[in-house]
This record gives C-alpha cells, sequence and structure tokens, in this order.
C-alpha cells in the first residue's frame, strides 16, 4: 500500500493553497511544481506547509520543484499554471497566454505520468481543458475542468447568508461555461430539501443568481490584484477527493462533450459523476426552453474562445 502522489502545477495562491488543503486532508503527497526561476520560492512554500504537517496533525510529504521528474508517477495532476485575471481583464483575455503555458505544463505531465488523472483550473477554464485534452492525446474521463463547485459554492454561500441557514443545508446547480453567462438552474436548487423558489421571493433569488454569475469578478475588483484563490482550491480539492477517494459524488465539473446536451467536440460545464475513474458519466437532463437558450449562449462564448485560439 502507497499513499496517493499528487502534482499541483503552478505554486501562485491558488496552486498553494491547494496543496495545502489536500496534505491537511492526507489526500496524499504533494509535489508542488512551478518555472525555475521560482524553483525556490516554491521550495520555500513546500517546506514552510511541511513544517505546519506536527501542528495540525497531518501526514503528507510535500515538496516544491521545478523538475517534473520529480512529479513521475503521479495519480492526479492539478493544473492551476498561468496568469491570474487582472481588474477589468476579461477571462478571454487570458487565453492565448495561458494555452501556452497549459499546452507546455500538459506535455511535461504527460511525459512522467502517463496514466494520471488530470484536472485543470486555468481560466478561461472551458477552453483551457480543451487545450489539455488535445495536447494529452489523454481519454475524456482523464481530463476534467474545475468551475461549476467553484459556481455553485458561490450560490450556495449567498443563499445560506439569505435564509441564515448552514450552508450544509444548501445545494445548488449550475451548467454551462464558467463565466458571467453561466447558468444557475434554480429549480435543481434546494435548502435542506425545499426548493429555493419555495422559500425565497424571485426577485431576490434572481439577485443571488446574478450575484454568482458575476461571482469571479467581484473577488476580482475588490483584490485588486489577482483573483479569487481560497474558494477554487477548496473546489479543487472537492474534486480529488471524488476521484482519490472513488466517491462516485454528483459534482458539476467541465466535461467533453460527445452528443450530451446537443454539444460536440466541447467542454462545457455539466453534472457528472466523479469517482476512481475520473469523470465516470454525464448527467443528462432535460432542459426547459430557456435554460436551453441559455446554455445555447454559454457553449457559444466558450466556442468564440476556442476560435480566438484556432487564430
Ligand atoms: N509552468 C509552471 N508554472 C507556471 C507556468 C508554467 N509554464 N507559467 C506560470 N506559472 C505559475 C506562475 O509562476 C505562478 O506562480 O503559475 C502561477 C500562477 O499563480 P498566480 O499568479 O498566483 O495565479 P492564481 O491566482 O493562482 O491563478 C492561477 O487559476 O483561477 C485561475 O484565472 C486563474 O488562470 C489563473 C489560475
Amino acid at each position: 500500500i502507497r499513499r496517493r502522489k499528487i502534482s499541483v502545477i503552478g505554486a501562485g495562491f491558488t496552486g498553494s493553497t491547494t496543496a495545502l488543503m489536500l496534505a491537511q486532508k492526507e489526500l496524499g503527497d504533494v509535489v508542488l511544481v512551478d518555472i525555475p526561476k521560482a524553483e525556490n520560492p516554491t521550495k520555500g512554500k513546500a517546506l514552510d506547509m511541511l513544517e505546519a504537517s506536527p501542528v495540525q496533525g497531518f501526514d503528507a510529504n510535500i515538496i516544491g520543484t521545478s523538475n517534473y521528474e520529480d512529479t513521475k508517477d503521479s495519480d492526479l495532476v492539478i493544473i492551476t499554471a498561468g496568469v491570474a485575471r487582472k481588474p477589468g481583464m476579461s477571462r478571454d483575455d487570458l487565453v492565448n497566454i495561458n494555452a501556452g503555458v497549459v499546452r507546455s505544463v500538459t506535455e511535461q505531465v504527460v511525459k512522467y505520468s502517463p496514466d494520471c488523472i488530470i484536472i485543470v483550473l486555468t481560466n478561461p477554464v472551458d477552453a483551457m481543458t480543451y487545450e489539455v485534452y488535445r495536447t494529452s492525446g489523454f481519454p475524456k474521463h482523464r481530463v476534467i475542468g474545475q468551475s461549476g463547485v467553484l459556481d455553485t459554492a458561490r450560490f450556495r454561500t449567498f443563499v445560506a447568508r439569505e435564509l441564515n441557514v448552514s450552508v450544509e443545508d444548501v445545494s445548488g446547480f449550475v451548467l454551462g461555461g464558467h463565466g458571467d453567462d453561466m447558468v444557475p438552474l434554480v429549480r435543481y436548487s434546494y435548502a435542506g430539501g425545499i426548493p429555493l423558489e419555495k422559500l425565497i421571493p424571485k426577485d431576490r433569488l434572481d439577485a443571488i443568481v446574478e450575484r454568482t454569475r458575476k461571482g469571479g469578478g467581484e473577488i476580482v475588483n475588490l483584490l485588486g490584484n489577482g483573483s479569487a484563490y481560497y474558494a477554487p482550491a477548496a473546489s479543487l480539492v472537492q474534486m480529488a477527493e471524488a476521484i482519490l477517494k472513488d466517491k462516485k459524488r454528483i459534482l458539476p465539473a467541465v466535461a467533453y462533450l460527445e452528443g450530451e446536451y446537443g454539444y460536440n467536440d466541447l467542454y462545457l460545464g455539466v453534472p457528472t459523476i466523479l469517482g476512481g475513474n475520473g469523470l465516470e458519466k454525464v448527467i443528462v437532463l432535460d432542459l426547459t426552453e430557456e435554460e436551453k437558450k441559455a446554455l445555447d449562449k454559454s457553449a457559444e462564448s466558450v466556442k468564440s474562445v476556442m476560435k480566438v485560439l484556432q487564430q
């Protein structure tokens, strides 16, 4: 029996927070990777985290490196490398820079861990996950993007504050691309099993949906420099846990679609089952005409980002 090995590529705000949370949950040994120029700070962050382990009582090795050999035989690889969004910058502005980053990272990852499962966070995540899928040559169930866990986390936070109830009792449901035109499905969202529509007046619920849609931008504007990382890291770790423990959790994820919801050759946020094989199933639901229209719009904006890449 051996401990799982998880590599986190990109040791910036999100990557290092993710590494610490993975270790705190004892999900495996963690390898934190950044560019050669950042090798010493990466080693320093990893050592600092490791030195927290006796205090917090977790057993997990954490190392920092810029050498991909150290990632050899990872079970799971999480890609956070890239440039973060700055105020006034749309996710789409990032597309070309980050596509170059994720391609080069993926080549190295695949070379040393040909059997791993990859979770992508780098934005714009739908298009970046597609780039990783293409570059890796991996089957679709082993290349997954994170967006919906974070989007629903934001929605659940706002709903729980509105109702003054536990966040644990609130469930949310979003479809579509990560961005301002994501599609929160309120009719599939509950608090303690009670449909939210029965608990919150429509105008309040609409305001919560709108705030969820703009949730990333709200944090970007407040931080003034960089984008959200605590909730993104927590979301990555929830997906990682579902896979590493083969929990078969129903979680929203950015999945490769081949006909589901009427889309082909596209990565988009949909409800899925995450387990030991990665993305084990895309759950397909009936949508109302209005929901399908909103999802089409979201899919179109993902496609337009991908067009930027093809040019
Ligand atoms: N290989 C490895 N690491 C890289 C590479 C590369 N080719 N290029 C950049 N990085 C590293 C940077 O050196 C930096 O340490 O990625 C890290 C990014 O960290 P931050 O700038 O702190 O950004 P962060 O807030 O973590 O966001 C990372 O996640 O939410 C998304 O939009 C966000 O795409 C961005 C990503």
